[in-house]
This record gives structure tokens, C-alpha cells and sequence, in this order.
């Protein structure tokens, strides 16, 4: 007999049918919850309720597991690449030579932008930051695909996912340039996906970049551990709007103003500018950490904590060890990881922390590197955007394939004034 949970309202007794997923974690569908009780549920930032059934990926919190279709993202970054792991995460399984070779001649196919497009770059102050200008372009970009609007189409998707995929990265590319002044620098057909975005971030019109293979190997790891992380902010968000039928590119460009926000993506920048203030003030970390601990201060250990992960976040394991591994091999020191380590080292110790089950996050190192890289801080919530487009795709995926998906419409409970007339202007104090 399948499993059921049977909740006790009033006289009314209602048996909800349980659902276990394949690593035993179980959930109670309350789909029949409403029309059964006249009640629906309410869970202020969704901590207790899935929005969906995926097959994508699958975190444990407690014990610091994060598989993307089953494989661990320890053997991926250790193993894999951003491009192959991109594709697994998309179509389910590791591409075959074939397969692999289709979707990268696909991504350099549709890695430039439509020409017209440098004229909406024209449009932007200098001091416009890179993630409003993503959201933007990913939109604009998708004025000059009318099929992109047309009914949902599995033939046309893959053209459009690999689209997407690789126009985000022109187009972060292109921001930094533009906003700094400096003349764009096109994708080169003979570079891979990684090292081509260095060349048109870096290179010039008179002098191509030399990408260094550790440079693209830590940004290629950054990407592929950010690519994919079950239903946080900004995926629900990328669900969300596809669960209207909107368009691939605007469920992105949606998803990046998401992901935009300090607790989310932004996180990783607001760490840096942590590290940076707590250098500037001499300080050892220990008024910080007092700080984050002091409800009143409005400050929090940026990097750290987790919605899921209550224990050690898996992907901040592997680039702290990318961040130490980067800066052995260019014979530098950088005092931010310094500072970073002797934080985790006082906040893994400290009792608030330990209670509250606080610990670093992707945000935590993740910044390091790519300031090592000698990327801005403000395009670091773009390179996160950049890792997290084809998870947003694969999510995307799942509703076009669903032929049963609804649109997403949560409910409420409403506590506002009760039924009141109008009063004329002349009435009112
Ligand atoms: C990402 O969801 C994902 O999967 C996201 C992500 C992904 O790959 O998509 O993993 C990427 O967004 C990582 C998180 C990056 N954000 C930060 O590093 C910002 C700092 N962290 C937090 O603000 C916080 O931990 C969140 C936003 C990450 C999680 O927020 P929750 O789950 O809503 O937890 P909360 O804000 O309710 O905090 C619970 C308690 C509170 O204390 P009490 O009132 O219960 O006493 O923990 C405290 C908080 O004050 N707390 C912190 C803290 N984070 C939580 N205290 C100090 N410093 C912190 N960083």
C-alpha cells in the first residue's frame, strides 16, 4: 500500500498520498489538499514545499552531496567540463563524441550576436552594472529570433538553448567592454567556449590575450560547479515564467534579475567587498564575525549559510582547493584568501555559527579566483549567470516536455482590511 499522510482538520480527516524520490527523500502531495479541506498550505519562502518533480539534480544538505543527473560534482570537476557537463545537465546523459561535437558546432554557430545588436550597448552609462545590461541584452537578443516566440518546438530548441548558452557569454563580454570604454572583441571560431570568453574580455583590437590553460581551467570549474542547483531563487524564477509559455530568453533574462540580488547570486561579489573592507580595516575578522552575529549590525558573513546545505556547500570545497592550487601556480599570494581562510577557520569554531549550521558557500572562494583572474567584481554575479544557463535551460526543458504542466499560481492567506465602500475625495480627511 503506498504511503500517506493523514492530517486531522476539525472533523474532517484527509489521507494525502506521499511521494518518495530516489534517494528516499519523501514528500506529501497536497494537490488534493484544498478541494478536500478548503485549506491550502503556507510556507514563507517555500523552506518546507517542492515546487516540482526533476530529474536534473539532487542535494543532500546534511550530508553536503550535490549530483547533477546522478553524478557527483566531485567526479565532474574533477573529470568533466563545462560544456559536457552543460550538455548532461540539458539532455540527461554524457554526450557522446557525436553528440558533444554537434552541440559545440552549435554554440560557435550562434556565438555571435546580431550586428544591430552593438547599438543597445551604446545606450548604457558607463556605470551601468553588467547584470542589468545581461538581462537586458538576453531580451533584446531575442527580438531578432522571431521563432523563438513562436509555439514551443523540440527541433528549434536545441538551436535556441545553444543559442542561449553562448550569446550570455558574448554578451557579458561585450558589457565589460562597453563599460569600460574599450572596443568589443568578437568570438573566435577556433577557441573553445571558456577560453573565448577570456579572449573577449581581455584581448585587444592590436594584441590577442594569451589564455593561460590554469586561467581557463579555474573559470571553466567555476562555470561548471555553478551550473546547476535544484529549485533555488532564480531557477523557481526561470520555472516560473516558463510555466506562462513565455520564451527561453525571456525565462533567462528573468532568471539573471534573480540571481542579482546579494543572498543570491550577488553574493559572491558582496563577499570580496567584505574581504576588502575587513583588509582596509586592519582587521583580523573577529569584529566582522561579531558583527554578522549582532542581529542590530544589518551585517551577515557574506559566503556563508545556506537554505539546503547545513553542512560544508560541496562546491566550496573544490575551489577553495582551485583558489590554492591558482595562486601556487602563478607563485602568488593573495591577502583576501588569507583573510577568507582565518574567517572560516573563527566562524567554523564559533558557536553562533556552529548552532546556526553556517558554512561557506559557493560565493565563499569563488570570488578569489576570479579576481585572480583579474575579472571586475561586478562581473562576478555574471559569471555566475553565465555557469547557471544551462541548468536554467534543463529546468526550462522539463516544463516544454511535461505535456501535464501547469502554470505556477501559489495561493495566499489574506490579511489585509475587510470589505470597505468607496469614499469620494471630497469625504476623505
Ligand atoms: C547562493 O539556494 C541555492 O541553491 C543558492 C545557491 C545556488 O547555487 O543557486 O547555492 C547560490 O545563493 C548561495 C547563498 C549566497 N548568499 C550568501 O552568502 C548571503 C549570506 N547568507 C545568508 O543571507 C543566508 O544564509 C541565505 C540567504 C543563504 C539563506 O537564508 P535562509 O535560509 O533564509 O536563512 P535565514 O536568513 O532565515 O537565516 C537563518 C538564521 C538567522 O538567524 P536567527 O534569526 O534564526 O537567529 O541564520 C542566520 C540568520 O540571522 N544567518 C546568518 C547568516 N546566514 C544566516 N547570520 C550571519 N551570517 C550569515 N551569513
Amino acid at each position: 500500500m503506498k504511503a500517506s499522510a493523514r492530517l486531522e482538520i476539525g472533523d474532517t480527516i484527509c489521507e494525502l498520498p506521499m511521494i518518495e524520490g530516489t534517494e528516499h527523500e519523501r514528500g506529501i502531495d497536497i494537490s488534493a489538499l484544498r478541494s478536500t479541506t478548503g485549506c491550502i498550505t503556507v510556507d514563507e519562502g517555500y523552506a518546507n514545499t517542492g515546487s516540482c518533480i526533476s530529474r536534473i539534480t539532487f542535494i543532500d544538505g546534511e550530508k553536503g552531496i550535490l549530483r547533477y543527473r546522478g553524478i557527483d560534482i566531485e567526479e565532474l570537476a574533477e573529470k568533466s567540463h563545462f560544456i559536457e557537463t552543460a550538455y548532461l545537465i540539458i539532455y540527461g546523459h554524457l554526450p557522446n563524441q557525436a553528440e558533444l561535437a554537434r552541440f559545440s558546432e552549435l554554440l560557435t554557430q550562434n556565438q555571435c550576436l546580431h550586428e544591430l545588436m552593438k547599438y543597445h550597448f551604446e545606450g548604457f552609462p558607463a556605470t551601468a552594472h553588467p547584470m542589468a545590461m545581461l538581462s537586458s541584452m538576453i531580451n533584446a537578443s531575442s527580438c531578432f529570433y522571431p521563432g523563438l516566440m513562436g509555439r514551443r518546438n523540440a527541433a528549434r530548441f536545441d538551436v535556441q538553448a545553444a543559442r542561449l548558452i553562448s550569446q550570455v557569454r558574448t554578451i557579458a563580454a561585450f558589457s565589460y567592454r562597453k563599460s569600460r570604454g574599450l572596443p568589443i572583441i568578437y568570438p573566435k571560431r577556433s577557441y573553445n567556449y571558456t577560453t573565448n570568453f577570456l579572449h573577449m574580455m581581455f584581448s585587444e583590437p592590436y594584441e590577442d590575450y594569451q589564455p593561460e590553460p590554469e586561467a581557463v581551467r579555474a573559470l571553466d570549474l567555476i562555470f561548471l560547479l555553478h551550473a546547476d542547483h535544484e529549485q533555488n531563487c532564480s531557477t523557481s524564477t526561470v520555472r516560473m515564467v516558463a510555466s506562462s509559455q513565455a520564451n527561453l530568453f525571456a525565462c533567462a533574462a528573468a532568471g539573471v534579475c534573480a540571481l542579482w540580488g546579494p543572498l543570491h547570486g550577488g553574493a559572491n561579489q558582496a563577499v570580496i567587498e567584505m574581504l576588502e573592507e575587513i583588509h582596509r580595516a586592519g582587521d583580523d575578522g573577529s569584529a566582522f564575525i561579531a558583527a554578522a552575529k549582532d542581529k542590530t549590525s544589518g551585517k551577515r558573513l557574506m559566503g556563508f549559510g545556506h537554505r539546503v546545505y547545513k553542512s560544508y556547500d560541496p562546491r566550496a570545497r573544490i575551489i577553495r582547493r582551485a583558489c590554492d592550487e591558482l595562486l601556487a601556480r602563478r607563485h602568488v599570494s593573495d591577502p583576501l584568501l588569507d583573510i577568507a581562510k582565518r574567517l572560516e577557520e573563527a566562524a567554523l569554531h564559533d558557536p553562533y555559527f556552529m548552532e546556526h549550521k553556517l558554512y561557506p558557500n559557493v560565493d565563499f572562494y569563488s570570488g578569489i579566483i576570479m579576481r585572480t583572474l583579474g575579472m571586475p567584481v561586478d562581473m562576478f554575479p555574471v559569471i555566475f549567470a553565465i555557469g547557471r544557463t544551462p541548468g536554467w535551460i534543463a529546468n526550462v526543458k522539463e516544463i516544454m516536455d511535461d505535456p501535464k504542466a501547469r502554470i505556477y499560481r501559489p495561493r495566499q492567506i489574506y490579511m489585509g482590511p475587510p470589505k470597505s465602500p468607496y469614499v469620494p475625495l471630497e469625504q476623505r480627511q
